[in-house]
């Protein structure tokens, strides 16, 4: 059985949080944050406002500028989220329940940045195999919640949002070939402690906020991910010239340009959601994408290269047409 993306969208939340908030809590400046990072400002959630919500209303946005779409035989939600409300109950079944979707197979997904990715190839392999037919996928995050705001390195990063793709059965196979891969000897560098004190039997700050080693993280992220770009458009038979965009986890806008100085693929077809929206994690990619969508950038047809990486360290490649 063959798929497509038939629809993609976006939520993010009313607050914006310019760099110069940062100002007034920690020892940094817009200039800093700016050169760094590419980020100008990010959006948080309100005090009542959790992942399950941002899903909630990153659907109706969909509904709301889709209407032909109905969610009522959608038959599995993944949503790839780092931030649930709860442990159990998942986010993808408070989305079944919110929506009153039927007898519909639920799941998140913890792959931190690289979960939405993730998300679309569970989805095709469960098109694949003719079990199902219709899959929401989301990318969630309420990462202010889980962040140190006395850290330097780290608060400046992060901003809260989802976004969605509906992966449908489909007569022509618009979603093609993926990679993945994981270096799990990584964990310590980018993590966010839960129950055990220990990673790869390492004792980390167990604090349950996320940490990270910014410049090893970097250093690995460009890395893996110019390689593995380049592999991924030579397994679906094409070269980097023949893709019309790529989507990476906007993380940061330097790594963004190192990675496109690597591998000699202009900065200009990489749509990013960092600017204005910060490192929204899993949530990245659907956001940079609905808004290239939105600015009339992607087109019917355009081949798209996806790639999402973090931590973990972990990353999910895929070739999409829209
Ligand atoms: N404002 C001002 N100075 C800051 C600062 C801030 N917000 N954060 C750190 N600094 C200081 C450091 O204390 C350090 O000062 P020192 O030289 O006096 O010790 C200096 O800036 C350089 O710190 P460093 O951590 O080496 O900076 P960097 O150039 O590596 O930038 C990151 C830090 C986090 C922006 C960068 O490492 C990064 O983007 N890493 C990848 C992060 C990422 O994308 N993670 C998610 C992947 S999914």
């Amino acid at each position: 059985m063959q798929s497509r993306i038939t629809a993609i969208s976006a939520y993010t939340p009313g607050r914006i949080v310019p760099n110069s908030y940062f100002e007034t809590i920690v020892d940094t400046s817009d200039e800093w944050i700016q050169t760094r990072t590419g980020v100008i400002e990010r959006r948080f959630t309100a005090e009542d406002e959790y992942t399950t919500h941002l899903c909630f209303k990153a659907l109706r946005n969909l509904l709301q500028d889709n209407p032909e779409i109905s969610v009522s035989d959608v038959d599995f939600i993944i949503v790839a989220t780092s931030t649930p409300d709860h442990s159990v109950p998942s986010v993808a079944s408070q989305v079944q329940n919110e929506f009153n979707i039927p007898g519909c197979g639920t799941l998140d997904v913890a792959s931190a940045c690289a979960g939405f990715v993730y998300g679309l190839i569970l989805a095709k392999g469960l098109i694949a195999a003719g079990t199902h037919k219709k899959i929401l996928v989301f990318g969630a995050e309420n990462l202010s919640r889980f962040t140190d705001f006395s850290n330097r390195n780290l608060c400046i990063l992060f901003g809260d949002a989802a976004g969605l793709a509906l992966v449908e059965q489909s007569a022509e196979n618009k979603i093609f070939d993926s990679l993945s891969g994981t270096d799990g000897s990584m964990g310590k560098e980018l993590y966010r402690s839960s129950l055990s004190t220990l990673i790869n039997n390492v004792p980390v700050i167990a604090d349950a906020r996320t940490h990270q080693n910014g410049r090893l993280v970097f250093k690995w992220v460009v890395q893996t991910i110019s390689e593995n770009l380049i592999k991924l458009a030579d397994k679906n038979g094409l070269n980097l010239a023949a893709i019309d965009w790529i989507i990476l986890h906007s993380a940061n806008l330097r790594i963004l340009e190192a990675i496109s100085k690597n591998i000699g693929y202009p900065l200009e077809r990489m749509p990013q959601s960092i600017k204005y929206f910060g490192n929204t994690s899993s949530a990245s990619i659907p956001l940079a994408w609905n808004i290239a969508l939105m600015d009339g950038r992607i087109k019917k047809g355009d081949k798209i290269l996806l790639m999402g990486f973090g931590g973990g360290m972990t990353f999910a490649g895929l070739m999409v047409e829209w």
